[in-house]
């Protein structure tokens, strides 16, 4: 697992926090080198896969390099990942990335830490239990049917902005429930994506410089953000004066309800207010909604380049769901989600090949061990989901898109953090089976009614952001099956 540090590591014994240990006791693990400060974060920023897919070649399991002052551990191994996200999870925090989404999101359970959060996770779990998310389907499943209507046959469109708009549609319809009215319901997509291209503009070099001068860019942001909060607190002063609230589905009810019980019982001297539960509420509707649309976007790319699989899949969907040309309003149910397993096989290979959460970031809270080095107090440490998932050492075929690997024996033996779409320990997506299920959804519903096929010429590119994106869209023609 560990490779040695080799001569020419000529980044070894610079010590990053001086009170930590002294300058001559720290070992640093191989890695790259640059002799100017800032020639590393470049390279990462223009292309961050790359970097990191090189370092694991030439270093191994865990590499350490320098943006300027900043030490960087790339750790790539299962077990070096489960040790930092479980076992050890109290010794880091989350790293910058956090930070900067923290000034939409404010302090909800993507950002918040320690106590806060565990006592946020616990209150909030129950609105992601699988009875709740059932309560889901119909409208998940409705909102997928409309798309397909609105598509016409031979039509050409980006398939990425679509998903983009159905999963929005969808988190708003599950965590609003009817309340969200049409002509609103276009003014909020439109701040979100205000709001995401913010954060991917955050994270650049000069992110932080340009966010304090007086752009339009920056005045448009400011606008999401009260649009989005107008809507958020008005809808939530509604349900505070609203007798009966616990009969309401959707995802802001609930965590409404469960705030009120959790500190009427006393159990938890946790009480959120308005502006907790906004931040809540602003947390889930962001989380919930690029990632999914990513990850749908990279299956219909997918099956658009794999026409064998894809056949496989609509023999699944017509055994299981019925027969789409004789009735086009049929939809999968509750009842049918677990039946579909190819579907699901073709989601789980679809995001080991296209994690939407393409890496994760902590930073170290004191000096940490890990394979024979000691990582010094202060240090951020990458764990990436696309490199690990397509490392030949647990994946045969690794850049090759195989469901049925999902189905053979030895999948079972593979070690738990080969394969992380959605993180893992005490900081998992709390969204993962609400994900699930809209993925296998949206796959049965979309991929049975229309062949999806990528424009000829159409360049599909990586855009690593905060989230694994297609740097120009996905292009594609839609033909209608029957
Ligand atoms: C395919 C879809 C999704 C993927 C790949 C994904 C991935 C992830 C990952 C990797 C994390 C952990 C981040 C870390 O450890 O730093 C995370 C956290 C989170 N996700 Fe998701 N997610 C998805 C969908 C959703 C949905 C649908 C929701 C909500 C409706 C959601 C809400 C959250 C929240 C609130 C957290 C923070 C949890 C915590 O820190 O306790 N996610 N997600």
């Amino acid at each position: 697992m560990e490779r040695p540090p080799a001569d020419s590591d000529i980044n070894q014994n610079q010590n990053p926090n001086p009170n930590s240990r002294p300058r001559s006791a720290t070992k640093y693990p191989p890695g790259p080198y640059s002799m100017l400060p800032t020639t590393l974060l470049f390279k990462f920023i223009n292309d961050p896969i790359n970097l990191l897919s090189d370092c694991v070649q030439k270093y191994g399991d865990i590499c350490h390099f320098k943006f300027g002052r900043q030490h960087i551990y790339l750790l790539n191994h299962p077990d070096l990942i489960k040790d930092v996200l479980v076992t050890n999870n109290h010794k880091f925090v989350k790293s910058r990335g956090t930070q900067i989404i923290k000034k939409v999101v404010g302090e909800g359970l993507l950002t918040s830490e320690g106590k806060i959060h565990s006592m946020q996770r616990k209150a909030i779990q129950p609105v992601f239990n699988p009875d709740r998310i059932k309560a889901y389907v119909d409208i998940m499943a409705n909102l997928g049917l409309q798309t397909s209507y609105r598509w016409k046959d031979g039509s050409e469109f980006d398939i990425h902005r679509e998903m983009m708009q159905l999963t929005l549609a969808i988190v708003s319809k599950t965590l609003f429930g009817s309340d969200i009215e049409e002509q609103k319901a276009g003014q909020v997509a439109d701040a979100v994506r205000v709001l995401v291209e913010y954060f991917n503009r955050l994270r650049s070099p000069f992110g932080e410089l340009f966010e304090k001068l007086p752009l339009p860019s920056n005045r448009r942001v400011q606008r999401s953000k009260k649009v989005l909060d107008d809507i958020i607190y008005k809808m939530i002063s509604q349900r505070r004066n609203e007798p009966g609230m616990d009969g309401r589905v959707d995802l802001l009810s609930m965590l409404l309800g469960i705030m009120q019980r959790q500190s009427a019982s006393g159990e938890t001297e946790y009480e959120m207010d308005d502006q907790q539960v906004r931040d809540q509420a602003m947390t889930l509707f962001l989380a919930g909604h690029e990632t999914m649309a990513n990850a749908l976007t990279w299956t219909f790319y997918m099956l658009s380049q794999n026409p064998a699989i894809e056949r496989k899949l609509l023999q699944e969907l017509e055994a299981v769901v019925g027969n789409v040309a004789a009735d086009e309003s049929i939809l999968p149910s509750v009842s049918h989600i677990p039946k579909l397993t190819y579907t699901e096989t073709v989601f789980r290979e679809s995001m080991r090949l296209y994690p939407p959460a393409w890496a994760l970031g902590r930073k170290t809270l004191q000096d940490y061990e890990a394979a024979g080095y000691t990582i010094p107090a202060g240090s951020v440490v990458i764990m990436s989901q696309y490199l690990m998932h397509r490392d030949r050492r647990y994946y045969d075929q690794p850049d090759s898109f195989v469901p049925e690997r999902w189905l053979s024996e030895g999948i079972a033996r593979l070690p738990r953090f080969s394969y992380f779409p959605f993180g893992g320990g005490p900081r998992s997506c709390i969204g993962e089976p609400f994900a699930w299920t809209e993925g296998i959804l949206m796959i049965a519903i979309i991929a049975h009614r229309w062949k999806i096929r990528l424009v000829p010429g159409h360049n599909v590119a990586l855009l690593p952001a905060v989230t694994l994106r297609p740097k120009y869209g996905v292009l594609v023609k839609a033909e209608r099956r029957n």
